[in-house]
C-alpha cells in the first residue's frame, strides 16, 4: 500500500461496510439465504483500516475472522442489516453495501419447526425486504436520513452487464455501483473479481480479474477524493 502510493489517504474518515448475505427465517431451524461469502466486504473493510479509515463493518453470516481495528456488528437477516446500517451511517462519510441483501423474507416465518407428513408442504409466502442501499439514497436526498457524502452499491450481474448496471446505478440514486461479473469461476467464494465500477455521471473504471484486494483498494481510490 505505500508502494502504490495510496498511503493513509482515508485518515479521520467513518466508513460504514456491509458484507456477506442476509438469512431469512422460514421456522427456527430453517432459513433462505445466499451464496455471498464476504470476502469482497471483508477486503473493503482491510484495506479501508489500513487507509486509515475509522470502519464499521455490518457482517452478516460470515464465517471469516474480524478483521484487525473494524468495528464489527453481526446481523442475521436484512431487516437487522437495515437497522445496523442506518445506525452505523449516522456519522459515517461513506456506506459501502456490498452485502447481498435478500430481496424477500418469508411473510410469516413459523415459530416451531415445520414438521413433514405424506402431503406436499404449505407453500412460504414471502414479502419483499426494504432495500437498503435505496432508502439510504432517497433519504439522504430528501433530508430525512443520515447524510453519507459517497454511498456505493454492488451489483452482480450474468449478462448484458453494463447495461443492466447503469439501469440499477440510476433506480438506486448512489454515486458508484460496482457491477460483478459472475460465472466463470468469479465472484462467490472466490479470492478473485472482475468488476466494473460505474459512476454516476459517466464514468466507469475497468478492474481486470484479480484478488478482491485489488478491487477493494480501487473502489476505495474512487470514493477518497469524493469526501474532500
Ligand atoms: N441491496 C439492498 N437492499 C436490498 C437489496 C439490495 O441494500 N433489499 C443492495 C445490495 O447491497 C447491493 C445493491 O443493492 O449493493 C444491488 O443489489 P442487487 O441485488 O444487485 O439489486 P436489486 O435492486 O435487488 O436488483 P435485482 O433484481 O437484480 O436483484
Ligand atoms: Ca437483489
Amino acid at each position: 500500500r505505500v508502494l502504490s502510493g495510496r498511503g493513509r489517504d482515508l485518515t479521520g474518515r467513518r466508513v460504514v461496510v456491509s458484507a456477506g448475505g442476509t438469512r431469512e427465517a422460514v421456522d427456527p431451524v430453517r432459513f433462505i439465504g445466499n451464496r455471498s461469502s464476504g470476502l469482497q466486504g471483508y477486503a473493503l473493510a482491510r484495506t479501508a483500516v489500513a487507509r486509515g479509515a475509522e470502519v464499521t463493518l455490518v457482517a452478516a453470516n460470515v464465517a471469516l475472522p474480524d478483521p484487525a481495528g473494524a468495528t464489527v456488528v453481526r446481523v442475521a437477516s436484512a431487516l437487522e442489516l437495515r437497522e445496523a446500517v442506518f445506525a452505523a451511517a449516522e456519522s459515517a462519510d461513506a456506506v459501502v453495501m456490498a452485502a447481498a441483501v435478500a430481496d424477500f423474507r418469508p411473510a410469516a416465518p413459523s415459530d416451531i419447526k415445520i414438521k413433514k407428513s405424506a402431503d406436499d408442504p404449505e407453500p412460504i409466502h414471502l414479502t419483499k425486504n426494504p432495500d437498503v442501499l435505496a432508502e439510504l439514497c432517497e433519504r439522504r436526498g430528501d433530508g430525512t436520513g443520515p447524510a453519507p457524502a459517497v454511498i456505493a452499491g454492488f451489483a452482480a450481474e450474468t449478462h448484458d452487464v453494463l447495461a443492466n448496471g447503469r439501469a440499477k446505478l440510476a433506480r438506486k440514486g448512489c454515486d458508484l455501483l460496482v457491477v460483478n461479473q459472475v460465472g466463470e469461476g468469479l465472484a462467490f467464494g472466490t479470492p478473485d473479481n472482475a468488476a466494473v465500477v460505474l459512476v454516476a455521471g459517466g464514468d466507469q473504471v475497468e478492474v481486470p480479474r484479480g484478488p478482491k484486494e485489488a478491487l477493494a483498494d480501487t473502489v476505495w481510490d474512487l470514493i477518497a477524493p469524493r469526501l474532500a
